[in-house]
């Protein structure tokens, strides 16, 4: 995508609602492009985030207004726009009071914990004709755009299985991140996780989720302690009192062009990177989502493939720096995504991660916990 000449204007003014672990990648990414945007208000509940993340800040940057509730941050602050990063069930007020108080609003993935949110949060929206974007950052890395086109250009025929395999380490805890270990508190594991995959799958596909069927459990975070097989994660029981999330899963999704797609989700085997696939009716591609993400193979003719999982054996599509755009902090697409909300909201530019495409995910990840909840039961996808 050649993107329009963006450095006319006044930097756009930001306020963060929330200034967590999200919220410093944004501001770190931010931060290189001082052309482009400011922080001019921050707003946190713990006073040792909100100093944390402003030490981010180069020296240059003008100190932004601090706020312990982000009503006085809408009230007065210097804000064109709002980046929402609090925990996923607490998304929806601070949504909505922003485009009340005429803020457009960049709001942080998964969009919501239930569907109704998400169309009170699309009814804002629509009754302020602000703009909304959604934080599904791997749409916006460059990697993934260019696997995405070169399937719609139809050079591996007709997108037909997808797969993804995420092998991480558990949540991370500490500085009260520990929110992620409580169903009622982020929704799910699955929700929190795998949304963006769900929506890769769709995007990768070009289709829609119909059905889902998926199985799960927990071998390894259990209430109050962890088994052996568990990375050392320090002071775990300590901090993790309570836990009642999915920690394994194995899911099937089937789409309304008859593709399948399967994900398998393991929190205790790190560093492992994310392996993400489509298999078409004349050749396949693949890529590993992690923080290198500079290519792709595309593996074309199927007859003359030397099937290796590891070792990838087609022509290896690179994509590089410049063709990136633009260099990112912790995720790929994590100044992409800025970059594109900036022209959104000064040209008008359509958005690319709408808040249609963040319920449908968030719609996908609810099914398959419906799923996986009862005993692997087909759950329609009800979006
Ligand atoms: N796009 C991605 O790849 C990605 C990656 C990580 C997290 N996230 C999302 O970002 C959001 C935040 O995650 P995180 O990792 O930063 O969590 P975190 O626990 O590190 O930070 C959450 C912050 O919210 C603050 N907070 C809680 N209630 C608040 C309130 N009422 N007003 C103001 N601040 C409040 C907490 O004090 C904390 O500083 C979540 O929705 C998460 O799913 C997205």
């Amino acid at each position: 995508m050649n993107r329009p000449d963006i450095t006319r204007g006044n930097p756009l003014k930001y306020g963060l609602i929330a200034c967590g672990d999200m919220a410093r990648t944004h501001v770190m990414n931010v931060a290189t492009r001082p052309d482009l945007f400011q922080v001019t208000a921050i707003c946190d509940i713990n006073n040792a985030q909100m100093d944390e993340l402003q030490n981010l800040l180069p020296p240059e940057h003008p100190t932004p207004k601090r706020y312990s509730n982000y009503k006085q941050l809408l009230d007065t602050g210097d804000v064109e726009a709002v980046i929402v990063s609090t925990p996923n069930t607490l998304h929806l007020e601070p949504v909505i009071d922003s485009f009340d108080a005429g803020k457009h609003v960049f709001c942080e993935k998964p969009f919501a914990v239930t569907l109704d949110e998400c169309d009170q949060m699309i009814a804002a929206r629509d009754r302020t004709g602000l703009v909304l974007q959604i934080g599904l950052v791997l749409r916006y890395a460059k990697t993934l755009q260019a696997m995405a086109n070169t399937i719609a250009q139809g050079q591996i025929g007709d997108p037909l299985m997808a797969w993804c395999h995420e092998f991480r380490a558990p949540f991370p805890i500490g500085q009260g991140r520990e929110w992620r270990y409580e169903k009622e508190k982020s929704g799910g594991a699955i929700l929190e996780k795998n949304c963006h995959h769900f929506d890769m799958f769709e995007w990768m596909l070009g289709a829609k989720t119909t059905c889902v069927q998926g199985f799960g459990g927990r071998h390894v975070v259990e209430n109050g302690k962890h088994l052996d097989a568990m990375p050392d994660v320090g002071e775990f029981e300590k901090l993790v009192k309570q836990n009642d999330i999915l920690d394994h899963a194995v899911i099937n999704l089937e789409f309304d062009t008859g593709a399948k797609a399967s994900l398998l989700l393991c929190f205790f085997a790190p560093n492992n990177g994310l392996p993400f696939g489509v298999l078409g009716s004349k050749g396949r591609m693949s890529t590993n989502v992690n923080r290198q993400l500079k290519g792709f193979f595309l593996h074309e003719n199927m007859r003359a493939l030397d099937y290796e999982d590891d070792i990838p054996s087609g022509e290896f599509i690179s994509v590089s720096e410049n063709q990136m755009g633009e260099d990112f902090i912790v995720h790929p697409g994590g100044l992409g995504q800025h970059l594109a909300f900036y022209e959104s909201v000064r040209m008008g530019t359509p958005v690319f991660c709408t808040a249609e495409i963040g319920k449908q995910s968030t719609a996908v990840a609810l099914a398959v916990q419906e799923s996986i909840y009862s005993g692997g039961t087909l759950v329609d996808v009800s979006s």
